[in-house]
């Protein structure tokens, strides 16, 4: 342990891990969020390269970089198995019943033979980046049996694992083939963190009823030993993305974007294109709030920024038809020749633009159907004027919306409800945005990211000692 209680060697694991810098397009709110966590730690952060290989790899190959007082080491997933476990077990079976959308899995048992060799064969490479004193820190679905390989490896060190999505009630999860056997590998986890106390309560009742486990004050008893089962809500590095937002002020799409408003107000929605993100829902909310409050045709507009994502995946090819569908026919009924209701934009923005444009509009709708926590409803807290802050129309099952309660909440189902509330958001006066965001900005101060990995690190290393205690190692 070094002087701050923190293990000597952190490994942190994710599919996905940033490449860029803030300055350029970042995919996913995970590798956004490990980013600050890993160049400020000296931790290894160990992902896929986005790269596959062939052959069956012994010894995995992994390509390392320099990543602040840390390194990024990516690795070549084998070719004969990524489509199965990516955009099969982990995409088309975990992340469905994850979101509660049993309807959408897809899945064939090669797909989990696939998912679990990948997991095996990380858990290889992951022996490489081992020295005394380690502790492994896994993130997401992606690698649900990773701590289970590693213990097969004989690794015996403190291993973490953190969950960025919802957990779901126990009858979906039971939709998922293998359940059993997947959920009894997590338990060679020492340390498993949600984002919420529903999430966490939900993967202990499949536990406890599923698997007929012991469970007394979080902690689960199995096969592998203990398990702690621990809420860690997600946080950002709001200083670091408030500094962004005022710099950004200046930057040619920032600028351009301002200009192009002529008085009008802006509403900025920051996405995926993920069913889970519910943009069906809110473009159909803008169609009724043009319909229904005609005053504010033209009056407000919204960005859309729509990240195409996971698009070999069937249910994600529609919904990228259906969402383009409906915008051109929104924008075809209630445009004019000078006014675009929607404009919609499939592509990236750095986190610096991002900040500067959320900071241009006036309402942030952050309203998926169901989030782990959704990190763009903090950012765009984050980034806000002090002076002249916008307001948050957030959905009430993102995870964000247990800690932003004075953000406008909404049931992403009830259209006429988001309608009403974005007339709401527009016309607040200045001494409710301001009451409103101080309260938001405060949660966001008081718990960082490096808070957030801190306490996570800090719990492993207390869930192995405790451990060792009960059952010597
Ligand atoms: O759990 C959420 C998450 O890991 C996000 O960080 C990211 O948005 C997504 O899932 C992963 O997306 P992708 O399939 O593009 O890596």
């Amino acid at each position: 342990m070094n002087r701050r209680g923190r293990p000597v060697n952190l490994v942190v694991v994710s599919n996905r891990v940033a490449r860029g810098k803030p300055n350029e397009p970042m995919t996913g709110g995970l590798a956004a969020a490990l980013l600050p966590v890993v160049e400020h730690s000296g931790a290894i952060w160990v992902g896929s390269s986005g790269r596959v290989r062939d052959g069956h790899q012994k010894e995995p190959f992994a390509e390392i970089e320099a990543l602040g007082t840390g390194a990024i080491a990516t690795l070549d997933l084998p070719a004969a198995h990524y489509g199965g476990y990516y955009e099969g077990f982990a995409n088309s079976a975990l992340w469905p019943a994850l979101h509660s959308r049993s309807d959408l899995i897809r899945v064939s048992q090669d797909d989990y033979l696939s998912y679990r060799e990948v997991n095996a064969f990380m858990a290889r490479a992951l022996l490489r980046f081992r020295k005394p004193k380690t502790a492994f820190w896994v993130q997401d679905y992606h690698f649900l049996a990773l701590g289970a390989e590693l213990r097969d490896l004989g690794v015996d060190d403190p291993i973490g694992f953190f969950l960025h999505t919802p957990w779901p009630v126990t009858a979906v999860m039971q939709g998922v083939p293998n359940h059993r056997e997947l959920l009894t590998a997590m338990l060679a986890y020492d340390l498993i963190g949600f984002q919420t106390q529903e999430d966490c309560e939900n993967f202990l009742g499949y536990v406890g009823g599923e698997l007929g486990l012991t469970i007394e004050d979080g902690i689960v008893s199995s096969q592998h030993g203990r398990t702690r089962c621990q809420v860690f809500p997600i946080g950002i590095d709001a200083e670091k993305f408030a500094v962004y937002a005022a710099k950004s002020a200046s930057h040619p799409d920032v600028s351009r974007l301002r200009r192009s408003l002529n008085g009008e107000r802006l509403a900025i929605g920051v996405d995926r294109l993920d069913y889970s993100k519910g943009l069906v829902n809110r473009i159909s909310a803008f169609d009724r709030l043009w319909t229904s409050y005609p005053q504010l045709a033209r009056g407000i507009s919204l960005l859309q920024i729509a990240n195409p994502s996971r698009g070999a995946i069937e249910a994600y090819g529609n919904l990228q038809n259906d969402v383009a569908r409906l915008v051109t026919d929104v924008n075809g009924r209630h445009g004019e020749v000078d006014w675009t209701p929607i404009r919609y934009l499939n592509k990236g923005f750095s986190q610096t633009v991002l900040a500067g444009l959320y900071r241009t509009a006036q309402i942030g709708v952050v309203t998926p159907l169901h989030d782990g926590m959704n990190l763009v409803a903090k950012e765009y807290v984050a980034a806000q004027n002090p002076a002249d802050p916008g307001v948050l129309v957030l959905s009430k099952f993102a995870g964000a919306a247990n800690e932003l309660d004075t953000a406008l909440l909404v049931n992403p189902h009830d259209i006429d409800g988001m309608a009403r509330t974005i007339a709401v958001a527009a016309a607040m006066p200045l001494t409710e945005r301001k009451m409103r965001w101080d309260a938001m900005m405060k949660k966001l101060r008081g718990h960082t990211i490096q808070q957030w990995s801190a306490d996570f690190v800090t719990e492993l290393e207390k869930c192995r000692t405790e451990k060792a205690a009960v059952a010597p190692l």
